[in-house]
């Protein structure tokens, strides 16, 4: 799950039907605005995915499930060209009002075929997205379609110490098993159904689809944090919460995964 500041999350996870489970069009404004200034989503996942890419100008950046466009407006702000892909039209409606009408916005499942032809993009973001998908290998490999020879793709996720921790009996963890969540806002609740694998699934998955692994990361939050949130950042700069990483496209490769 995505930790947020202030939203009420059931503390075991539930076994029972997720219902319509991930269902941001339901709460896409609430989770929009707990997540545009909190601590864990404005200080420390969505600069931990900035200082990852480093320096993005004139890059051609799809991001993959792009929400509300947060992390797609910091991008753009560093002179990266910019592209979002969402499965929320609501999400892309608010990514619409922050981003102006200059970013193209496209509506679509991760899981299905990119609307962008091969080597179209530089780099692909994916914040906080591929653990929606049970099997991340018909994702991984349009993502690397559409990024060309030397292209990166950087990724966060729940962090597997995390994930594996919401069953009791604690599950297998060498098993890829999902679980589902309730999120809270303004006393309403929406089932969330998350999806956990090993670490080595996760790295077999990337390089499967032809990815080489650059980094992986398991960043602190921004100090700016420290004052504005003294107990929580003393709490998240002390345990899991999320995993990152970097992945290339090999230099001499072509266009395409196979
Ligand atoms: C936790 S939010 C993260 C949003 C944004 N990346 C960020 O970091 O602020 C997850 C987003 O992924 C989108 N999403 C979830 N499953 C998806 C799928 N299968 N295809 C496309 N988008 C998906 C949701 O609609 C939501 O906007």
């Amino acid at each position: 799950m995505e930790r947020l500041t202030d939203v009420s999350e059931s503390p075991v996870a539930r076994s029972g039907d997720a219902g319509r489970a991930n269902d941001y069009d339901r709460f896409a404004e609430a989770y929009a605005a707990q997540t545009e200034n909190n601590l864990v989503n404005a200080y420390y996942a969505r600069p931990a995915m900035l200082a990852l890419a480093e320096d993005v100008a004139g890059r051609r950046i799809l991001d993959a499930g792009c929400g509300s466009g947060p992390l797609s407006a910091a991008l753009r702000d560093r002179g990266a060209v910019v592209t979002g892909i969402d499965a929320s039209a609501r999400m892309l409606a608010l990514a619409r009002r922050r981003l102006g009408d200059d970013v193209p916005l496209h509506l679509a499942d991760l899981s299905d075929r990119l609307p962008f032809d091969d080597g179209a993009f530089d780099d692909v973001v994916a914040s906080l997205v591929l653990h929606y998908l049970e099997d991340w290998g018909p994702t991984l490999a349009e993502m690397r379609r559409v990024l060309g020879p030397g292209g990166r793709l950087i990724a966060s996720v729940d962090h597997p110490l995390v994930a594996y921790t919401f069953q009791d009996p604690r599950p297998d963890y060498f098993a890829t098993t999902s679980y589902t969540f309730d999120w809270t806002f303004n006393g309403q609740s929406f089932p969330m159904k998350f999806w956990r694998k090993p670490l080595h699934a996760m790295v077999d998955a990337f390089t499967d689809a032809g990815f080489r692994l650059s980094a992986v990361s398991e960043p602190q939050p921004d100090p700016a944090a420290r004052e504005l949130f003294p107990d929580g950042f003393h709490d998240l700069s002390t345990r899991a919460t999320f995993l990152f990483f970097v992945l290339e496209v090999p230099a001499t490769a072509a266009g395409s995964a196979d």
